[in-house]
């Protein structure tokens, strides 16, 4: 039987009964789809019990981002837990999370200053300082985070590094649609004809990645063709477009060993992002 709870007194009681078993953690903001789910398999075979937080963490989100239009759904999200076997939902409000405004903050010294730490300036702040509670009020064996969200799940492996967090960090390749689109709860806000254009954005990183493995090593003129496809196949924006080392993530011009490429796109009431990891043969 699934347990929820939505005070960390009790799902810290819950957890206490399954003292001696190993868990496994896997932080979410809810709207729960497949993406979530192969993060919960993940957590399965890792851990004997399988946890999940559903918090929309408002310190995470910009003033002018969409944590008003971020999809919330409690009692979906629940039931998909429960079909998957999932053994602890944890599910606090925000004076649960936050009685207080935390007085102290978490900085990041470079592995904010690229991608969306410069997009979304305080978000990366804002998601350690709330991962690093979940840690803590359930003191999980293992996290599962999602490549999707590559720069996240870097940081995150750093965080726990810097801290000293015993917890494995577990990551999952990213679940897509049929059609290539990576899953995410912000696909709920394209429009109609914005859904049919998104899964171009996963078609030039393809593209891109195929030019990488063909040889080609300018960085500039892969860039050039994954925005000459995406402008001519969607009316979203590229928000931003970079190619980066794998792991250090440095920027590269000359390519000559693994990179990851990644890209955000902006539509009328979403903005997306994807990335691809190319290993050079
Ligand atoms: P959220 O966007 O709900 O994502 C929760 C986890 O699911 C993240 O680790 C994310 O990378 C993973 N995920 C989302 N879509 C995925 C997909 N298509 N394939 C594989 N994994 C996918 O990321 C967050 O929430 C928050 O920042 C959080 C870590 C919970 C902190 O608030």
């Amino acid at each position: 039987m699934m347990k929820t709870a939505d005070t960390i007194k009790e799902v810290r009681n819950i957890l206490d009964g399954h003292r001696g078993k190993s868990v496994a953690l896997v932080p979410t903001m809810g709207a729960l789809h497949e993406g979530h789910m192969a993060l919960v398999e993940a957590a399965r075979k890792k851990g004997d019990i399988v946890a999940v937080s559903i918090f929309v963490n408002p310190l995470q989100f910009g003033p002018d981002e969409d944590l008003d239009s971020y999809p919330r759904n409690l009692e979906r999200d629940l039931e998909i837990c429960r079909a998957h076997g999932v053994d602890v939902v944890f599910h606090p409000s925000e004076a649960e999370m936050y009685p207080k405004m935390p007085e102290l903050e978490l900085h990041l010294r470079t592995m904010a200053s690229i991608l969306d730490g410069v997009r979304r300036p305080g978000h990366f702040e804002g998601v350690v300082t709330v991962v690093n509670k979940l840690f803590n009020i359930i003191r999980p064996d293992f996290a599962v985070f999602g490549e999707k969200d590559r720069q996240q799940l870097m940081i995150i492996r750093r965080m726990v590094e810097d801290f000293n967090h015993d917890i494995e960090i577990v990551g999952v390749p990213t679940e897509r649609e049929a059609d290539g689109l990576a899953k995410s709860s912000r696909n709920v806000n394209l429009s109609d004809t914005e859904r049919a254009e998104a899964p171009e954005i996963n078609r030039a990183l393809e593209m891109g990645r195929d030019m990488i493995r063909e040889g080609v090593s300018d960085a500039g003129e892969v860039k050039e063709r994954i925005e000459a496809h995406v402008e001519d196949h969607a009316s979203g924006m590229i928000d931003d477009l970079q190619i980066f080392t794998h792991p250090d993530l440095n920027p590269v011009q000359n390519i000559d060993g693994d990179v990851i490429i990644f890209i955000a796109v902006k539509f009328e009431r979403t903005r997306l992002i994807d990335n691809m990891m190319v290993i050079k043969n």
